[in-house]
């Protein structure tokens, strides 16, 4: 069942560039327009929304952080993400023009469905993002779009963080075309380039040797550090969580531009740090204050791995690692960068005689509060 491979975080991380085409698929039509009548929330609705909230805990949460970036950048609607566990008990300002989103893979995540059930009870609508069908949150909810990573058996998520984040860039593409938004081309263009993400997803599966060979020559480390920018952020965050919960290693992931209010303190020699470092082509200002970051971090001798887009040579210089990710939309580039994380996280995992599947103290579904 685990379909030849040793464990089924290996299968999973594997399966991704079909999960991702499966979230897809008839979701585009020909002319590459958006088809979610799936989400039955009517258009005149959705052009009502005043604010978006979304709620989710773990990678999930993490998926919504990087929604937040795509869905105000092309639909001027406020959102902000927060971790499902804080939502509730701070008395969060919700009515019927706030739309709430849920992201789960199980769907009985105790934490995201109580956010949801409060959510509902203050006149906000709840639209679900979910792997399961039938399960508890799409049941509570006012609609639902399914991912379709097939089911997850491994505790770490993976494939379905890949669409969860597929999920929450269509909403936030849909949003944009019902609502009508000045980025209209660019909403076009995108929509071109996430039908084509699962060939690049494979690309960069292609090409992991390096890092399980990296991964396993830092079996002996005691701390790695994660840096990123925009929603290179919310990535080091993934990469960082994957870490602690697989390798048992303390792993932290930063905001590169906070490294020098605090973080940058850390830094001693040989201290690995993973940055991942935005396209050069978007908004190639971050990508130019992340390359002084490197040079910062590694004049402290902090051995650099760098994830950087085919073609950046600026970090050649700064990099001991460079693991190479495929060009993509500045919005869309988590969907490859969060692979090679993953494939680190599982062998150094391995490397370090952990069970990969099933990590010490956690659970693959978390039923309680
Ligand atoms: C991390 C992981 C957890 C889940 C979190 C939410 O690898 O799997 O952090 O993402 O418990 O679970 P769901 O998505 O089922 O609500």
């Amino acid at each position: 069942e685990k379909g030849g491979y040793d464990y089924f975080m290996l299968k999973e991380i594997a399966e991704q560039p079909k999960a991702v085409a499966d979230t897809l698929l008839g979701r585009i039509d020909g002319s590459g327009t958006l088809l979610l009548d799936e989400v039955r929330i009517p258009p005149s609705e959705l052009r009502e929304v005043g604010k978006i909230v979304i709620v989710a805990c773990g990678t999930a949460f993490h998926a919504g952080m990087i929604a937040k970036y795509a869905i105000e950048h092309w639909t001027r609607i406020p959102c902000e993400t927060e971790l499902a566990s804080e939502f509730r008990y701070r008395d969060p300002i919700l009515d019927h023009r706030t739309l709430v989103i849920a992201i789960s893979q199980s769907g009985e995540t105790m934490d995201t469905l109580m956010a949801l059930r409060h959510a509902r009870e203050q006149g906000a609508r709840v639209l679900a993002i979910c792997n399961t069908n039938g399960s508890t949150i799409p049941r509570e909810s006012d609609a639902v779009l399914y991912t379709h990573a097939g089911p997850e058996v491994a505790v770490a998520s993976t494939k379905a963080f890949l669409t969860q984040l597929v999920a929450c860039y269509l909403v936030a593409l849909y949003l944009g075309q019902v609502r009508g938004t000045k980025w209209g081309d660019e909403i076009h263009s995108v929509i071109q380039e996430l039908s084509a993400i699962s060939v690049q997803v494979e690309q960069v599966l292609g090409t992991m040797e390096p890092v399980r060979e990296l991964a396993r020559s830092l079996a002996d480390k005691n701390t790695v550090l994660f840096l990123g920018r925009h929603v290179g952020f919310p990535v080091a965050l993934e990469g960082a969580l994957k870490l602690k919960e697989l390798a048992y290693m303390h792993a932290e992931g930063f905001a590169a531009g906070e490294l020098k209010h605090g973080p940058i303190a850390l830094i001693e020699e040989d201290l690995p740090v993973v940055v991942v470092v935005p396209s050069p082509r978007g908004r190639s200002v971050l990508h130019d204050k992340i390359v002084s970051n490197i040079q910062e971090i590694r004049a402290r001798g902090a051995r650099t791995i760098v994830i950087a887009e085919d073609g950046d040579e600026t970090v050649v210089p700064y990099a001991d690692h460079l693991i190479r990710i495929p060009p993509t939309p500045t919005l869309l580039q988590p969907l490859v960068a969060t692979v090679p994380l993953q494939v680190f996280a599982c062998e150094l995992a391995t490397a370090r005689g952990n069970e990969v599947d099933q990590p010490r103290n956690l659970a693959k579904s978390v039923t309680v509060e």
